[in-house]
């Protein structure tokens, strides 16, 4: 039996919930299998709504064990109850309090929504429907209420018991010399899904801030006991994070304590509850021996993510989940912001359109496209996307573009001054920008309304008697599920016209549309834009610090090209077009791969890597990532359709092998300059790594005699994970001798950390060789596997879904087969996640024909099955839609 499609629910039918819930005075008597919760509610009636009007309450699989209304059991008749609904048929007209028991068992508690148990650690998840899991409540965002919490459990078993905002009392329970308690007040008013409580055994590092005004904050980080050593990084990023939201946004911390807990078994990355944040460890332990610097990278960020929101998401929340991106967006916007000002600006901002591009691009160009700000859901926590978070900082970021910098600061000012303390919209946080700036924002608001990623085409030409040129340029979204037809947005494109002795030109006049300093602001369809002035014939460098998430079309000659990636001063385009070069170069070749020829690399790829390669003046980090060709994943998104991802796999490494061979030279003195001395996590010194072991890669692609031996060689005098890992995944997806024995001795060496593991099921699970699919099955038999651990099942699973483009796509299915049988066994039990890597089937359609068809084959084999959860129910329908 299929699982009914459960109906839509529409931003146009927002209305306020006709009670509001003030106050919330919560006990929770924690046990294992049997926890008593105890609510008392302060409700309120509104204004406009009629006395006698029923108040429903939101559960989620709870048992009620009593309800009284001010101190009074209430009659059976004036109330129904299921373990999804708590209603009241006519609650008192004035202010009253509503008490509920309910009892739930943490320990049942598979889907980590709510109350559940991570390594015996007692924790909650709430975002976006778990609070609903606990007690019956109006769970939604804009229902703000002060929550007091009292935690009581086993001494033994939970010696720590932390809650939300700022302890109050604490001590023994009376005549229950096993139990504690302990009970915390958070002032702030806030909704339902930024709860949270805490109870285990764990240790903590210590340390404090003083605010800008003088309040001193305790900081304290939790963790399984005999982590205490990995948090210092996370520590230093939380001080430097609180720092740096005082000086650049002006956001202050605003209770006595911050208490981070990091606990093994999340959905997600982390959550900001308030006071209390709860971290997926992956985003808090670190030390040399076992993360890697892309790891140290994450943490500060996450660290700092999840911080920020204490102002934009908590202070100031949502209306309703289909404003997610007014947090999330601006959020992200903010920590991209902070990690930039800690680290390379440039570097962080190409590996952030890498990212976007390689996950949101396709997002939105597949069947899960969707609006920044939906208009529809039928499962929120599908929502959670590339789209709202990483697009809607790209959203984020061409506002203050438009506004400029210190219109967005004024701007931000008054959104924080004016809406402290709401649950607000999109509406509200666009028109604090048009007030500060005068600015009529309503044509930009289309960036939150519409799917789909604008396709910018120009063609250019240059007169050289009347010294001016000329730039054609149309705009347009390719048809959507739901949107066959779109409007032309304001793009703001960021540019240079870059003269022959490689500096910026001036020219005199712009005509067709509007410019501001080195932008081109864009709102029609199609425009023709004028220069004049114009001295000799420029190369033209479009979209400079990718200004706009669109994808951009302006045919440039490989020479231009190779030109701008020696000579383009902005750093993003500058890596930008020796991208282009390669992708053009790759192209052919898959093109030719497909036909069977012989693959021949393009010169001028060669030239300009071996250019890139031998420039010291170059920041290292900078040019690992311009040495790094595109992605497999990145090519089949060029290519858009009849995608045959082993001919993708092939074309990239003839690249890889040709520059290998070209550079051996220029390979083997830069891994003869790979440094020694004491471990530094830092950018700089990330850098130079980044660009040693991107300089093994090559080395090795180039199939020299002794590469091995080098790689082997690393391997064993790594002092710290970056190398080792490069090393082993070189080893492994080369299926070079010595693979075995190393995946052996890092399995044997990292035993005891499960983080450490999931890098080894991962480096397998992404090797693009024709036994991987027989040793992923292996794996998920293996007695290290955890079907239950959502890290772990993404370090095998999912990386091996959207990791390992040419296995995953094998031609006769059995990829697409195996990975729909987890998604089948794992959506019973923890359905968010199972739903999430469902996912990477959305391009399905792009395949060729018959990897296309087996892959629909296994899209309709889980829409098939029996109970499917709403969450995958949701993602199937749509992908075969
Ligand atoms: N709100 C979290 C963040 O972005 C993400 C999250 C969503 C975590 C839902 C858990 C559940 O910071
Ligand atoms: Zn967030």
């Amino acid at each position: 039996m299929r699982s009914d499609t459960a109906p839509a629910i529409r931003l146009e039918d927002y209305s306020p919930a006709p009670y509001t819930i003030k106050a919330v005075a919560l006990d929770m008597q924690l046990a294992p299998k049997a926890t008593q919760v105890h609510a008392r509610l302060t409700i309120r009636r509104l204004t406009d709504t009629l006395p006698g009007t029923p108040l429903v309450l939101d559960g989620g699989g709870l048992e009620l064990t009593s309800l009284s209304v001010n101190g009074a059991a209430i009659p059976v008749e004036s109330y129904t109850v299921t373990p999804d609904k708590l209603e009241l048929l006519s609650p008192p007209s004035e202010p009253f309090e509503l008490e509920i028991g309910t009892r739930i068992d943490p320990d049942a508690n598979t889907q980590l929504e709510g109350l559940y148990r991570s390594s015996g650690t007692y924790c909650t998840q709430c975002e976006a429907e778990g609070f609903r899991r606990i007690t019956y409540f109006l769970d939604r965002p804009d229902v703000l209420a002060v929550y007091t919490t009292r935690i009581e459990a086993r001494k033994s078993e939970a010696p720590i018991l932390l809650g939300n905002g700022n302890p109050v009392e604490s001590g023994p329970v009376p005549d229950k010399p096993e139990r504690h308690f302990a009970i915390w007040h958070d002032p702030h008013p806030k909704p339902s899904y930024l709860f949270a409580m805490v109870a285990g055994d764990l240790a903590h590092v210590a340390d404090s801030f003083t605010t800008r005004s003088g309040r001193n904050v305790d900081l304290k980080i939790y963790v399984e006991h005999g982590r205490e050593d990995k948090c210092d990084w996370a520590m230093d990023s939380l001080k430097r994070s609180m720092r740096w939201d005082e000086e650049v946004f002006g956001c202050e911390y605003d209770l006595d304590v911050f208490n981070i807990v990091a606990v093994s078994d999340f959905n997600m990355g982390a959550m900001e509850n308030k006071g209390l944040n709860i971290f997926n460890d992956k985003y808090v332990l670190a030390d040399q021996d076992t993360a890697t610097d892309q790891d140290y990278a994450n943490i500060e960020a996450v660290i700092a993510h999840e911080y920020f929101h204490n102002w934009t998401g908590n202070r100031i929340t949502c209306r309703d989940w289909f404003q997610l991106c007014l947090k999330e967006g601006l959020t992200v916007f903010r920590d991209q912001e902070f990690s930039s000002d800690m680290r390379s600006r440039a570097v962080k901002r190409i590996s952030d359109v890498r990212l976007l591009k390689s996950h949101q691009f396709p997002e939105d160009a597949g069947p899960l496209a969707h609006p920044v700000r939906p208009r529809k859901y039928t499962e929120i926590n599908n929502f959670y996307t590339a789209t709202v978070y990483e697009k809607g900082a790209e959203v984020v970021r061409m506002l203050k573009t438009l506004v400029g910098a210190e219109g967005f600061k004024a701007g931000t000012d008054l959104y924080f001054q004016r809406h402290d303390g709401e649950a607000t919209t999109i509406e509200a946080f666009l028109a604090s920008f048009a007030e500060v700036s005068g600015q009529d924002l309503s044509h930009f608001a289309l960036w939150y309304e519409q799917a789909g990623t604008p396709l910018v085409e120009v063609e250019s030409s240059y007169d050289a008697t009347a010294q001016s040129l000329t730039l054609k340029i149309s705009q347009e979204i390719a048809p959507l599920p739901g949107q066959a037809d779109s409007k032309p947005a304001v793009i703001p494109i960021r540019f240079g016209l870059i003269g022959s002795d490689g500096a910026d030109m001036a020219f005199e006049n712009v005509e067709g549309a509007e410019v501001r300093q080195d932008c081109l602001i864009l709102s029609q369809r199609r425009q023709t834009v004028r220069f004049s002035g114009v001295s000799e014939r420029p190369a033209l460098s479009l979209l400079r610090g990718f200004s706009a998430p669109v994808k951009l079309h302006a045919p440039e000659k490989d020479q231009d090209l190779a030109f701008r990636a020696a000579h383009d001063s902005d750093p993003f385009n500058r890596w930008q077009a020796s991208q282009t070069l390669a992708t053009q170069s790759l192209l052919r070749l898959v093109r030719a791969a497909e036909a069977g020829e012989e693959l021949v690399a393009d010169s001028v790829v060669l030239d300009v890597f071996g250019s890139i390669l031998s420039d010291g003046s170059l920041d290292p980090a900078f040019r690992a990532l311009s040495l790094q060709l595109p992605g497999e994943a990145d090519l089949a998104r060029e290519i858009g359709k009849n995608v045959d991802p082993t001919a993708v796999l092939k074309a990239r490494d003839a690249l890889r092998a040709a520059l290998g061979s070209t550079h051996m030279d220029l390979l083997r003195a830069a891994l003869s300059q790979r440094e020694s001395g004491p471990f530094d996590p830092g950018a700089e010194a990330a850098g130079k790594r980044a660009l040693a072991n991107q300089a093994l890669a090559y080395f090795a692609a180039s199939g020299a005699s002794d590469a091995a031996l080098i790689v082997n060689d690393l391997f064993d005098r790594a002092d710290n994970m970056t190398d080792r890992l490069a090393a082993l995944t070189l080893l492994v997806h080369g299926d070079l001798p010595g693979a075995q024995a190393a995946l052996e001795a890092f399995r044997n060496r990292h035993e005891t950390s499960s983080l450490a593991l999931d890098k080894w099921f991962m480096v397998q699970a992404t090797a693009p060789l024709s036994s991987t699919l027989k040793t992923v099955r292996d794996l998920a038999g293996h007695r290290l596997f955890d079907e239950n651990n959502p890290n772990r099942v993404r370090s095998l699973v999912h990386a091996f879904a959207t990791g390992n483009p040419s296995q995953f796509g094998r031609p006769d299915g059995a990829g697409f087969s195996f990975v729909a049988d987890h998604v089948l066994a794992l959506d019973a039990r923890n359905p968010q996640v199972a739903a999430r890597l469902l996912t990477c089937f959305r391009s399905w359609r792009a395949y060729e024909a018959q990897r296309s068809s087996h892959a629909e084959a296994a899209l309709q084999r889980i829409s098939e099955a029996e109970n499917l959860s709403r969450d995958s129910r949701d993602i199937v329908d749509r992908c075969l839609q």
